[in-house]
């Protein structure tokens, strides 16, 4: 059963300061990792790591959208814990409008931060993983995408159409480091809807489009198009652990739903 331990990997959590990330920097932790809070909420950040202890965790600031962010926080895990063993692309954010409304600004931001953050997260977790990077000994990348990775959702256009960017730029990263030998394994979780504060916000967006009366009619409704109803962050966490982990070592290029059967039904 220790192929499901983390001890000795070093993990990179970006959007990790609350919400899903903050739940896989905890799981982690506990499995043996030694975490690597990262995000742009510098004050919660440090007070997520601060919980897992400071032998065992530390915050990095980090805007997915910056490239010499990525360098300098996965120089910075590497000096402090040895290696980069696994990254897991989780900072997104929900944008919500209908296509016909929404605006060409807020389009680009929404691919900017959910695509854009999660190519650079990639492209700099397999250098530094790669065979001669700075860590140079293989690993995991767990991207976060959703289930509106998967199918197209009322309200939600722009953040649909990054999300299903980031199912197949997770495929294409497997392809390439399957096939040029790099050791390094690269998935997708597609998480049904949980109650964290964006989670929270698109159930507002939908009494704001006027889909919905209220927000309590919302989430009931959200809940009622989940088979197992809504999530919690643990059980995303859970999903990107196995991922993480030694016993997915046969397992990459794949799409995970974790979603309470939402995409199925
Ligand atoms: N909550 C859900 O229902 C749900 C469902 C499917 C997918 N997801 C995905 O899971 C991931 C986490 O979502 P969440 O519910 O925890 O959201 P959240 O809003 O609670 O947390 C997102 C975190 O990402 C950080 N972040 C945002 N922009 C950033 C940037 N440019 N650089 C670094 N960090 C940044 C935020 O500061 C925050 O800490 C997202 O990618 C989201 O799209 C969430």
């Amino acid at each position: 059963m220790n192929e499901f331990r983390l001890d000795g990997k070093v993990a990179l959590i970006s959007g990790s300061a609350r919400g899903l990330g903050a739940a896989t920097a905890e799981t982690l932790a506990a499995g043996g990792a030694k975490i690597v809070i990262a995000d742009v909420l510098d004050t919660v950040g440090k007070e997520t790591a601060a919980k897992l202890g400071a032998d065992n965790a530390m915050f990095v600031h980090l805007d997915v959208t910056q490239e010499a962010d990525w360098e300098a926080a996965i120089a910075a895990a590497i000096k402090r814990f040895g290696s980069i063993d696994v990254v897991v692309n989780n900072a997104g954010i929900e944008t919500a409008a209908f296509l016909s409304d929404c605006t060409l600004e807020d389009f680009k931001r929404t691919m900017e931060i959910n695509v854009g953050g999660v190519f650079l997260g990639v492209k700099h977790a397999i250098r530094a993983m790669k065979p001669g990077g700075a860590s140079g000994r293989g690993g995991s990348i767990v991207n976060i995408s959703s289930g509106a990775g998967l199918k197209g959702i009322m309200g939600l256009g722009a953040y649909s159409t990054s999300k299903g960017a980031v199912r197949l730029l997770t495929k294409a990263a497997a392809v390439e480091c399957g096939r040029l030998n790099y050791g390094i394994r690269v998935n997708s979780v597609h998480p049904g809807m949980v109650k964290t504060e964006m989670g929270a916000k698109t159930l507002q967006d939908y009494v704001d489009l006027g889909l919905m009366s209220d927000v309590a009619s919302a989430e009931t409704a959200f809940a009622a198009a989940h088979l197992l109803g809504l999530g919690r962050p643990q059980d995303v966490a859970n999903g990107v652990y196995y991922l993480a982990s030694n016993a997915a070592q046969w397992v990459t290029g794949i799409e995970l739903s974790v979603d309470g059967g939402v995409v199925a039904a």
